[in-house]
């Protein structure tokens, strides 16, 4: 079975555990799934073998990549009473490590290949919290254009069954992103370790959960009235609070690079010149320009002259994630 996914940009973003086993959030987040860098991945059950087989692109998966994948099986093989193990290939056109949300689109397509290949009959919802618990923010790659992922509540078994994404109707809003990628190579730590770290160490970390639960609220409201500045000066604030959180850690976590701030800076720039444009950033050194889809070449071109080597692509709203043709491939 080969399902299709695609990574998500959250407009607020998810940074904090109150379960690390079973991925639930301390606080709702809200995303955007792109049209581009999708990961395509095929899970074939092989009955006959004692281990599950993982390669990405083509290579064997790295240690820690084959061990997240093989726990994730593991749960699958749990929900469904069977032992088989399975070869599962990927292919991610998204470069991983770069703070682009791979471990989204690379969950959320596991999550239904894998339910399909081990005959799982899950709706959307059920897809999307077992998306939830390869990586937290799959839970939202489950869902094609905007969607929410809500916290829920309580632990264990009873948290797991509240903490899904569902999608948020977007329609009067006609987004576009502009993703400017600074740099492709792998983070300085993962993300779940400075997740951990932060909610450990940072003295704002309080704060910023009490400001995300505002932020969300405020940013439903500009969604369903169209207003995409509203929801572009949320998601930046939002999205700024999440790396002053970082960067008040102990130490501190700082994912975003000198050519990052240049960035950030010129799509200020553009807001002066009278075009609305709003920088988010995950974790990583990349920066997405948030903008109407009718400035997003304008904007691509401006964020081009930054510097020579930066790598600018546009993505529109993107699709659910699919099963690809319903058949083994
Ligand atoms: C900064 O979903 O990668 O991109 O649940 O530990 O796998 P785990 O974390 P992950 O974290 C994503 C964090 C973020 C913000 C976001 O996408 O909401």
């Amino acid at each position: 079975m080969t399902a299709i996914a695609h990574p998500n940009i959250a407009l607020i973003k998810y940074w904090g555990k109150r379960d690390e086993s079973m991925v639930l959030p301390l606080h709702g987040s809200l995303s955007m799934t792109l049209d581009i860098f999708p990961t395509a991945t095929t899970v074939r059950i092989t009955p006959t073998r004692s281990a599950d087989i993982v390669r990405i692109n083509g290579c064997p998966a790295p240690a820690a990549a084959a061990a997240r994948v093989t726990e994730f099986l593991a749960l699958v093989r749990v929900l469904t009473g069977s032992d088989a193990c399975a070869s599962v290939e990927t292919i991610n056109s998204v470069p991983t490590g770069v703070g682009l949300a791979s471990s989204a689109s690379g969950f959320a397509a596991l999550a239904v290949a894998a339910a399909q290949a081990y005959g799982l009959q899950l709706d959307r919802r059920e897809l999307s919290r077992l998306a939830r618990r390869g990586s937290g923010s799959a839970a939202r790659s489950v869902f094609g254009g905007f969607a929410q992922w809500h916290a829920g509540s309580g632990l264990g078994a009873v948290g797991d069954r509240s903490s899904y994404a569902e999608p948020v109707d977007a329609s009067a809003l006609d987004p576009a992103m502009v993703i400017a990628i600074v740099d492709r190579r792998p983070k300085p730590m993962p993300s779940r370790e400075a997740m951990r770290h932060t909610a450990a160490t940072s003295p704002l970390f309080l704060p910023w959960l009490h400001s995300c639960a505002d932020d969300l609220a405020r940013m439903r409201i500009a969604i369903a009235e169209g207003d995409l500045t509203r929801v572009g000066e949320i998601a930046e604030h939002n999205a700024f609070g999440m790396h002053a959180t970082m960067w008040a850690a102990r130490p501190a976590v700082r994912f975003l690079a000198p050519e990052s701030f240049a960035i950030i800076d010129r799509i200020a720039e553009l807001r002066r010149l009278g075009i609305p444009a709003y920088a988010t950033a995950d974790a990583g050194p990349n920066i997405v320009a948030l903008c109407a889809r009718h400035d997003a070449d304008q904007v691509s071109a401006y964020l081009r002259e930054t510097s020579d080597n930066l790598h600018v692509q546009i993505a529109l709203p993107g699709p659910d994630a699919t099963i690809t043709n319903g058949a083994d491939r």
